[in-house]
Parts: structure tokens; sequence; C-alpha cells
């Protein structure tokens, strides 16, 4: 079995190849990646030696180039990960966001076609959903609610998830699509809130809350959307939308808050800065259809998992400041200067 993983030198992609080819040693991985900021090559060296492991520096928009690694490797299953994946960047310029996530993921299930594969899975966002209101707890995002996109980022996924069940439809490609919730764990690139405020607190730096931190989101620990892609992959009904999150609904506040306790640090540190543009309120995902179809449960507790994940970057700190030592700072500048 040969998988090739998109945009595998990134957050969930990484953790996902450390996953497989742990629970699958008999499995080649290929993994095509255009190490683009967000993606960072130092993450795979664990794996690199591996025979069973090849790295592959490409665009997924690159026609030319994703044909021939088909052809080289004949993949049996495409596992797409690779995207444009933060929500501000994609208002500050939303154009390679369609690039990507769209144009991107067409020219893979292009080749798919072309060289026929036993699936080929989209990775996707609760965030096509668009957003719950904070009143109505009562409320969830099952596989039928409608698409209703709020930022380019979500709208891009959108668009590429209608692609994915068209070429289903219209080509008989057999695909899958998951939809997960935030993730957090080892990995996770700075920009994004959970490892932002870990890296700022343990430099002493103010924790940038956006309106008043009362947006909600719906955590997993990333090892738990890892196995669910495996069992989709395995087991998933070809042409199917799985949810994928574990009931665990946070306030922003709250989980800086807690990093701020967990490191020992002032609350004091934290600042309340202007809003994120069209921000949504909340999201909760209905897992029920993953759990009944395909025993998917989540097995981290957030109590667990934020313990693991703070030590984490407190034990690896030259993989995260190496990266905001570099032209993260004229991101953050941009983002953060004047807000
Ligand atoms: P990430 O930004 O950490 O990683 C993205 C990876 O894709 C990087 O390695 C980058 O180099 C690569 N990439 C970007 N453009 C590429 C291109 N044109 N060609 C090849 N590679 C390219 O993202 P992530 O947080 O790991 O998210 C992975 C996927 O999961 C995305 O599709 C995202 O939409 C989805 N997702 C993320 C979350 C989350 O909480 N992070 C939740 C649900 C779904
Ligand atoms: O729901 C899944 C999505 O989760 C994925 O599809 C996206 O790729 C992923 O980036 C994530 O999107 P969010 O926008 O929810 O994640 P982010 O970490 O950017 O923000 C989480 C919440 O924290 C959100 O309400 C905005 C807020 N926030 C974020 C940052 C970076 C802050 O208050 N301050 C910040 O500095």
């Amino acid at each position: 079995m040969t998988i090739l993983v998109t945009g595998g030198a990134g957050f969930i992609g990484s953790n996902f190849i450390f996953y497989m080819l742990e629970k699958h040693p008999d499995y080649r991985i290929v993994c095509l990646d255009k190490l683009t900021y967000a993606g960072n090559l130092s993450t795979l060296a664990p794996v690199m030696d591996k025979p069973n492991f090849r790295f592959v520096k490409a665009d997924i928009c690159d026609r030319e180039a994703v044909n021939r690694l088909f052809q080289e490797e004949r993949p049996d299953m495409v596992v797409n990960f690779a995207a444009e994946s933060h929500v501000d960047r994609s208002i500050d310029d939303p154009g390679v966001f369609l690039q990507t996530n769209i144009i991107g993921t067409a020219t893979l299930m292009d080749a798919c076609r072309k060289f026929g594969v036993q699936r080929f899975h989209q990775v996707s966002t609760d965030e096509v959903y668009g957003d719950l209101p904070l009143d109505r707890p009562d409320l969830f995002f099952t596989e039928q609610t409608p698409i209703h996109t709020s930022s380019p980022y979500s709208s891009s996924k959108a668009a590429a998830d209608l692609l994915v069940l068209a070429y289903y439809r219209t080509y008989g490609l057999p695909v899958t699509v998951s939809r997960c919730s935030n993730n957090y764990g080892p990995y996770h690139f700075p920009e994004k809130l959970i490892p932002l405020m870990i890296a700022n607190a343990l430099n002493d730096k103010p924790l940038p809350v956006y309106g008043e931190g009362l947006n909600v989101r719906d955590w997993l620990y990333v090892e738990d959307h890892c196995k669910a892609i495996d069992l989709v992959l395995h087991r998933g009904r070809v042409g199917q939308v799985y949810n994928i999150g574990g009931h665990n609904e946070m306030r922003n506040i709250d989980i800086v808050k807690m990093i701020c306790k967990v490191l020992g640090k002032p609350e004091s540190l934290i600042v309340y800065v202007t809003d994120r543009k069209g921000h949504d309120l909340r999201y909760a995902i209905d897992p029920t259809k993953i759990h009944d179809e395909l025993g998917w449960l989540p097995e981290t507790k957030f109590s667990d998992g934020i313990q693991k994940t703070i030590q984490w970057y407190l034990e690896h700190r030259d993989w995260w400041e190496t990266i905001i030592s570099g032209e993260y700072q004229n991101y953050y500048e941009k983002m953060y200067g004047n807000r």
C-alpha cells in the first residue's frame, strides 16, 4: 500500500505521517509538500531516513510535477492535507487560498483519475458550515448542515469539498471527505491561537485575544484526528462526508487563561485587540455518524491534551523559536502591530 500525503510538512499532515508509519509499518508513505511558510522539513527529520518514506518538494497546483510523481509512485490512496490554512491570512490576501485550496485539489484529483486510485481523501474543516449562535448550545454541525462560509479560507475549503463530491458523482472517483474541528498538539504553527499563546506567554509577551474572547471552538487533540482519518480511509464509505470532533467546546478566553495558569504566567499579559473581520462565533461538531459507522471516539481529554501540548512546546523551544525568529516577525508586526 502506497499512500501519498500532501501537506505532510505542516501541523496535522506531519502528525498523520508519524501515526501511519507507526500503525502500518508495511505501508509506503510519500509526502508531497511545497514547503510554504507553514511547512517545515525539520519536523519530518525523524522519518526522513526510513526506507518506506519519501519526501518530494512540489506544489499541488503543478500538474506536471504531480503527474510525474503519480507516474513514479502509483499511489493507492491520496490524503490531501495541503492547504493554506490560516483564516487571518485569508482575510489579508485571499488569492493563494483559491489557488492552493481549490485548483490544487482539482489538480490532484485529475491525476487520481488519470492514474487510478483506491481512494482520494480530502481533509476538510468544520468551518465550511459557517458558525452557530452562542446562545443555542443545543445546535451542532451535522453532515447535513448546509455549507455557509464566512472567510475566504472557509469558502475555498467549501469550494474544494464541492469539487471533490462532484468528481465522485461525475467521474466516479472514489472519494471521502472529513470535516474536523480545531486541532491542537505538537508541531502546531505558532500563528494559531494555542501555540501563539504558549510562545508569547513563555516570552512574557502580550497575549492578543480578539474581541472579548467569547468565541467558542471545539478542540480535538491532533492524534485523535489522525486516527479518525485512518479509519475513514480503511472503512469509510466512498462518496461520504464524515464530521470529526469530540464535544469539547471552549471559549478562547478560557483557553488563554488556562495556558497562563499552567505556565505560571499572570493574566495581566492578556490584551483584548480588534476582532477578526467576520469572526465565526461558535463551532460544534456532531460526530454521531463517524461514531456509529466506524466506532471512532476521541481518546484524549482536553485537560490531558493541553498539558501534553504545553510540555511539548517547553521541550521543543528550538522548533518554534526558529520559526518565530524569521519572516514570522514581519507577519506578526503586520497582523498585531496596530491592532
Ligand atoms: P498547516 O498550515 O500547518 O500545513 C499546511 C501544509 O501544506 C504545509 O506543510 C504547507 O507547506 C503545505 N502546502 C501549502 N500549500 C501547498 C501547495 N500549494 N502544494 C503543496 N503543499 C502545500 O495546516 P494544518 O493545520 O496542518 O491543516 C492541514 C489540513 O487540515 C488543511 O487542509 C486544513 O484546512 C485542514 N484542517 C485543519 C484544522 C486545524 O485545526 N488546523 C482543522 C480542520 C481541518
Ligand atoms: O475549525 C477548524 C479550523 O480551525 C481549521 O479549518 C483552520 O485551518 C484552523 O486554523 C482553525 O481556524 P480558527 O480560525 O478557529 O483557528 P485560530 O487558531 O486562528 O483561532 C482560534 C480562535 O482564537 C478564533 O476564534 C480566533 C481567536 N484568536 C486567534 C488568534 C491567532 C485570538 O483571539 N487571538 C489570536 O491571536
